[in-house]
């Protein structure tokens, strides 16, 4: 299958000045003395097929943004090469256009003292969409995006959520093929995450969109995609399946114990004691050094328990590992 999206070898640096030095500092190598080169996205390959809804995720200043202001057309690359549906996005960007849209979450692209009607009409001239595929479109995202309560509001009006809402339909409006998300849950309560959730599994089945989305929400990357990639100071350091980095990294399960009484922390062979709490105890385990029962039965010769579950590894727990310690075991790549 031939990709919709192809990264080769990406790079982007930026130059930035460097505070307290004079602007006549003299020049070694290729930078000068009072500028700084920020290598924000360093040699960077993926591709995405049609359909797919990949998460990009990172801690901050990984670079995920900087990726997908290349994508879209907004930066150059510093190297490396990038073509979006056949086109090369800072050289093609209005023909490209038509074909993609972004969300940035951080920041709204909606004209703050129109309604957002009038936004999604005026976008409607920008794309020049016909207005009977407009009309057609713009029924279905106030429908099922639930707009009809604001629509006529200026957007400086709307509640964070409803504004997201808006900048969803915005990006949609001329009916895209690619959907690039930047924090597109970023700030919102979780009845209001749940709903953009949900449309974005909508619009990617029924209209096969491809979405890529970058997150610090790992609830987003499990409720919505199968593959994830991580960025790490600029270095794509995991491309691969959610669960199979879940599985590899996430070995570790939990047992959270209520105990009949106070007792010492109790030493364990096959289990490591992540905290103690009056009487709560928490044990991280992994399934190929003991089962749970096996673990119940040694915990049940020392204490006295009351009550236990079992903790499964989530995503979040795997990411958050990785990004104090790195990707540190061989064949993740
Ligand atoms: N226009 C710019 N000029 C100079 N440096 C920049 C510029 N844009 C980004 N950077 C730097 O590039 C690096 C990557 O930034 P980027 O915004 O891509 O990170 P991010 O992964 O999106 O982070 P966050 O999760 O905080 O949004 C950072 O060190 C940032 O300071
Ligand atoms: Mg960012």
């Amino acid at each position: 299958m031939t990709s919709l999206i192809r990264v080769e070898h990406l790079e982007k640096r930026f130059r930035v000045r460097r505070r307290g030095r004079g602007a006549l500092g003299l020049i070694r190598g290729i930078v000068p003395r009072n500028q700084r080169e920020v290598v924000a996205v360093r040699d960077i390959s993926f591709s995405i097929q049609p359909g797919e809804m990949v998460a990009y995720v990172g801690p901050n200043g990984a670079g995920k943004s900087t990726t997908i202001k290349m994508l879209t057309g907004i930066l150059v690359p510093s190297a490396g090469s990038v073509t979006v549906d056949g086109l090369v996005p800072w050289k093609q960007r209005s023909r490209l256009a038509s074909r993609i849209g972004v969300v940035f979450g951080q920041r709204t692209q909606l004209w703050w003292d129109l309604p957002l009607v009038e936004s999604l009409r005026l976008l409607r001239h920008v794309y020049k969409v016909p207005s009977e595929k407009f009309e057609r479109r713009m029924h279905r995202l106030v429908d099922t995006l639930d707009l009809a309560t604001f629509l006529h509001r200026p957007v400086r009006q709307l509640s964070l959520g409803q504004r997201m809402r808006g900048d969803l339909a915005a990006a949609l409006i001329h009916g895209p093929s690619i959907l690039y998300l930047d924090e597109p849950t970023i700030g919102l309560d979780i009845v209001a995450k749940d709903r953009i959730r949900r449309f974005l599994l909508e619009i990617n089945r029924e209209e096969g969109v491809t979405v890529l989305l970058t997150t610090h929400d790992m609830a987003d990357v499990s409720h919505l995609c199968d593959r994830m990639m991580i960025i790490d100071h600029g270095r794509l350091i995991y491309d691969g399946g959610v669960e199979e980095i879940t599985e590899m990294h996430g070995g570790e399960r939990t047992m959270v114990l209520d105990l009949e009484e106070d007792a010492p922390t109790p030493s364990l062979p096959h289990a490591r004691v992540e905290r103690h709490e009056g009487r709560r105890l928490w044990l991280s385990f992994r399934r190929d050094e003991i089962t749970a029962a096996d673990l119940i039965a040694e915990v049940s010769g020392k204490l006295r328990v009351r009550d236990l579950t079992i903790q499964e590894p989530d995503v979040e727990q795997v990411v958050r590992r990785i990004y104090e310690e790195g990707l540190v075991e061989e064949g993740a790549r």
